[in-house]
């Protein structure tokens, strides 16, 4: 069977993924019971083991970044529905997919997804009201070449945030409102060159919120972005970013949450400062969230997607663990969402040449060891280590 890349719009499209039947290759996890062949697709855990039923014992959702094409392979509907609880619409939300003639919309993958999730008791994150990409032509054309002036970007930017936050009032749980705006310089700012910025000025950022607010009061908002734990040594970007969002809440721009994608690679190693930084945003009163996680690292290929370095086979897992736990400690994190599960769909291979191996399932959708961990880490969230037994003579 072959299945298209689905993160990857424009990047390693088509790689085949075969549905092999295979087992799992577990790793020996202490106390958690070994998936029975006949679920092994779902790593042996639609029931009480699954990621969404432990997660939700300790009221934490687990998502997945998905785009509708795949909601009609059933093996992979099948994992989409019994291990996580919220779904984020990987592209389908985007202004560039929604809008993609002026004023022609086309909101069939959006629908499609969000039905989905509401059919299987699943929340939705929607992704993404105010970035610099994936941008319609016709918008970015126009802007351009002066056909669009300032004034109307305002007004198209006003109108956008209107009618698909409209659209989808009360059924989304949490809006990325605004993507992406911090330079990765030490130290970092809001970059003075993103389109948004460099058009509008720095206001449209709080505009965009309090025009998602008026559309949608029970969303929550959440501002997103990339190395915003530490990833760049420094903290720099962590630093600006918290310094930025106590600014806007300060000045009452409604501001519910911050996401950190958790786009990691294991060349860099872990970003140690991540259950701090989730922390002290948490201390600004805001949610957090971990958005887009996935873990990459260098491969044969980008059709098997086996580790160069088997050492890989290790960090990888790890890395996932060690987000999860972050969030876990953090009781403000109240959402862990993986960018893709499947290798076969991952954005990676088509955006980091050489990289793949980024997600909890291979290519042929079998769990891998990073799943395991995830498992592992909220079943012992969810049940705690039992108390030692006669620990005197
Ligand atoms: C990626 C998608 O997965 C790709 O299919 C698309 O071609 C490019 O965008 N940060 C984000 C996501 O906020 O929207 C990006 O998604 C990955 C990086």
């Amino acid at each position: 069977m072959k299945r298209r890349s689905f993160l990857a719009a424009g990047g390693a499209a088509g790689l085949a993924a075969t549905i092999s039947g295979l087992a799992p290759t577990a790793p020996a996890l202490a106390g958690l019971a070994r998936p029975a062949a006949k679920d092994a697709k779902d790593g042996g855990a639609t029931g009480p083991g699954s990621l969404r039923s432990l997660a939700a014992r300790i009221g934490l959702h687990v998502g997945t970044a998905v785009i509708p094409f795949d909601l009609n392979t059933p093996d992979y509907a099948a994992i989409l529905a019994s291990q996580f609880s919220c779904v984020t619409p990987g592209n389908a939300m985007k202004w560039g997919s929604v809008e993609p003639v002026q004023g022609q919309f086309d909101w069939s993958d959006a629908d499609a997804l969000v039905s989905f999730a509401e059919r299987h008791g699943q929340l939705v994150r929607g992704h993404t009201l105010l970035w610099h990409n994936q941008l319609p032509g016709w918008l970015t054309t126009g802007v351009a070449n002066g056909t669009i002036s300032s004034a109307q970007l305002w007004s198209l930017l006003e109108q956008h945030i209107f009618t698909e936050v409209g659209r989808y009032r009360g059924r989304i749980w949490q809006w990325d409102v605004a993507n992406e705006f911090f330079t990765d310089s030490n130290p970092s700012m809001l970059n003075p060159a993103d389109f948004w910025i460099s058009n509008l000025g720095p206001t449209v950022i709080p505009q965009a919120f309090r025009w998602a607010r008026q559309a949608d009061p029970h969303a929550l908002l959440f501002y997103n972005d990339y190395n915003i734990a530490g990833e760049d040594g420094t903290n720099a970007k962590s630093d600006a970013a918290y310094a930025w969002l106590r600014q806007m809440l300060d000045q009452g721009v409604p501001i519910d949450g911050v996401g950190n994608q958790g786009h990691l690679d294991t060349q860099f190693g872990f970003p140690t400062q991540l259950q701090q930084d989730l922390h002290r945003f948490t201390g600004l009163g805001l949610r957090t969230a971990i958005t887009e996680a996935d873990v990459r690292t260098f491969v044969n290929n980008a059709t098997d997607q086996v580790p160069t370095d088997a050492l890989a086979q290790f960090a990888q897992p790890y890395e996932f663990d060690q987000m999860m736990k972050a969030c876990l400690e953090v009781p403000g994190c109240i959402s862990f969402t993986v960018w893709g599960f499947g290798d076969a769909d991952s954005w990676v291979p088509g955006f980091f040449a050489g990289e793949g191996y980024v997600t909890l399932y291979d290519v042929n959708l079998s769990p891998k060891p990073a799943y395991f961990a995830l498992q592992q880490d909220l079943q012992l969230a969810a049940s705690g280590a039992p108390r030692r037994v006669r620990t005197m003579r």
